[in-house]
């Protein structure tokens, strides 16, 4: 057997279903990563426009001064318990985050990924409302379209597959509640921007007037949603959510998973907004996935709430044996320093503006092409069969299956969920911006035609 059918008899993929996986291309075995590029064992090479498959490897692949550390690390000590015990890289990286992280968020707890981050989340939010005498705040409120991760709360709060969810996986965590997304593109309410007066965040509020606002604990939101379909708020979207939170107590929660560590441009996406929340969520980009590591930030506000508690309620009732990793810590260190010393969020914001060009330029001549949008090396084009009205393919046009292959025969990896997703490490240079492009015209092209679309 080879290493392909090997993999395929042993691993079960996430997500992924086996017939999928056993499709030309549908799984894929690598022996070697460098900068934008990965090689298939065997030889191949491809340019990676997702960093690593899932807007991971921020820095790029085969940084070898990571691994050192790491190894380093590990050698000197790799792990102590996070209960009580700290290792100095955890301490350097909690002041090295508390930093960089917008506002006063200064208390980080650490975790093995995002799933566990969100769960951290919304788990202190419903502690601290407990400490603070508000027993009822116990509802989350998220939306429609959203992606939060994977473990069971992070699950139920996750907007993107909630029907799916809800099928297999009842009962979910009580006490969720969804609101309207922000998807100017294709706007539940039917409503247009800025006719519409962002009806979308004013729904939020009637939701919270309607189960009464002592019975919410927090609102979470990534500021551009990105594991699915990735569209930006309107500017004042994000502000407005900050004042309904102030307005009634509850916490706002942004989850910068994907957002996080350059990926829009900026450090944390919510900096394009000036908004700080009271929580913050990370992974991914924190260590560009040469280890598995996860954060909860918090402020004052929050933390002090803990502090002044005094007694057994004062601690978090929640551990998870990886947090604060000592090798984990000193990678992320080392990758947060590369990303700063090689001015690598700026370059997100400039090859980031170059790709949307290219894409928007591209969308010109295509008839498929119905909505291109982005910020930062975050990007995506919607394919749709007609343009005039946005109708989207139908499952039997297979659109995700073949325009990604055929965007892999192209040489570019990439992933079309409802719409082709791009997001490069952010090393990318002109080079691998205009190979993004040209993959994409030919393969909107073929598929255009294989279609029936003129
Ligand atoms: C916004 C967001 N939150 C949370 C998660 C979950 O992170 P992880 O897969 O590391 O558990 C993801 C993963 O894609 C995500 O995109």
């Amino acid at each position: 057997m080879d290493l392909r059918e090997r993999a395929l008899d042993k691993i079960w993929f996430h997500v992924t279903p086996p017939a999928a996986l056993r499709s030309p291309g549908g799984m894929m075995v690598f022996e070697r990563g460098e900068g934008c590029y990965l090689t298939e064992v065997g030889g191949d090479v491809y340019l990676d426009a997702l960093s690593g498959g899932a807007f991971v490897t921020n820095v790029g692949h085969g940084r070898k001064e990571i691994a050192d550390a790491m190894a380093e690390q590990a050698a000197k000590l790799a792990y102590v318990t996070p209960y009580n015990f700290a290792a100095e890289p955890t301490v350097k990286l909690a002041e090295k985050i508390a930093e960089i992280t917008p506002g006063d968020l200064s208390r980080v707890f650490f975790t093995s990924g995002g799933s566990e981050a969100v769960e951290t989340a919304l788990k202190i939010a419903k502690q601290y409302h407990w400490l603070g005498g508000d027993q009822k705040r116990t509802k989350v409120i998220s939306r429609h379209g959203s992606y939060h991760g994977s473990t069971h709360y992070a699950m139920s709060i996750t907007g993107a597959s909630h029907d799916f969810n809800s099928k297999i996986f009842a009962p979910l965590v009580p006490g969720t509640l969804q609101a309207p997304h922000h998807n100017c593109y294709r706007c539940e309410l039917e409503q247009t921007y800025p006719a519409c007066r962002i009806q979308c965040a004013r729904t939020m509020e009637k939701i919270i007037l309607h189960e009464g606002p002592d019975t919410i604990a927090a609102i979470i939101a990534e500021p551009i949603p990105s594991a699915a379909s990735i569209y930006l708020p309107p500017d004042e979207y994000l502000p407005v959510l900050r004042e309904i939170c102030d307005k009634y107590g509850i916490l706002l929660i942004l989850d910068e998973v994907i957002n996080g560590f350059g990926r829009t441009g900026k450090m944390f996406a919510s900096e394009h907004w000036g908004v700080t929340p009271d929580i913050m969520t990370m992974a991914k980009g924190l260590t560009s996935g040469y280890a598995p590591m996860g954060a909860t930030v918090t402020s004052p506000r929050v933390t002090s709430r803990f502090e002044a508690a005094g007694g057994r309620e004062s601690g978090l009732n929640h551990v998870i044996s990886f947090g604060g990793h000592a090798a984990s810590a000193a990678g992320a260190l080392k990758n947060i320093e590369i990303m700063e010393n090689e001015g690598m969020i700026e370059n997100s914001r400039v090859m980031g503006d170059y790709l949307l060009e290219g894409l928007k330029d591209v969308q010109k001549r295509s008839p498929i092409i119905g909505d291109v949008r982005g910020k930062g090396l975050l990007a995506a084009v919607e394919l749709v069969r007609d343009k005039k009205t946005g109708q989207p393919f139908a499952p039997s046009d297979m659109l995700s299956a073949k325009f990604t292959a055929k965007m892999r025969e192209e040489g570019v990896l990439m992933r079309t969920f409802a719409v082709a997703e791009f997001g490069p490490p952010l090393c990318a240079g002109r080079r691998e911006v205009e190979k993004i492009v040209e993959a994409l015209e030919k393969s909107a092209a073929w598929f255009a035609s294989e279609a029936g679309v003129a």
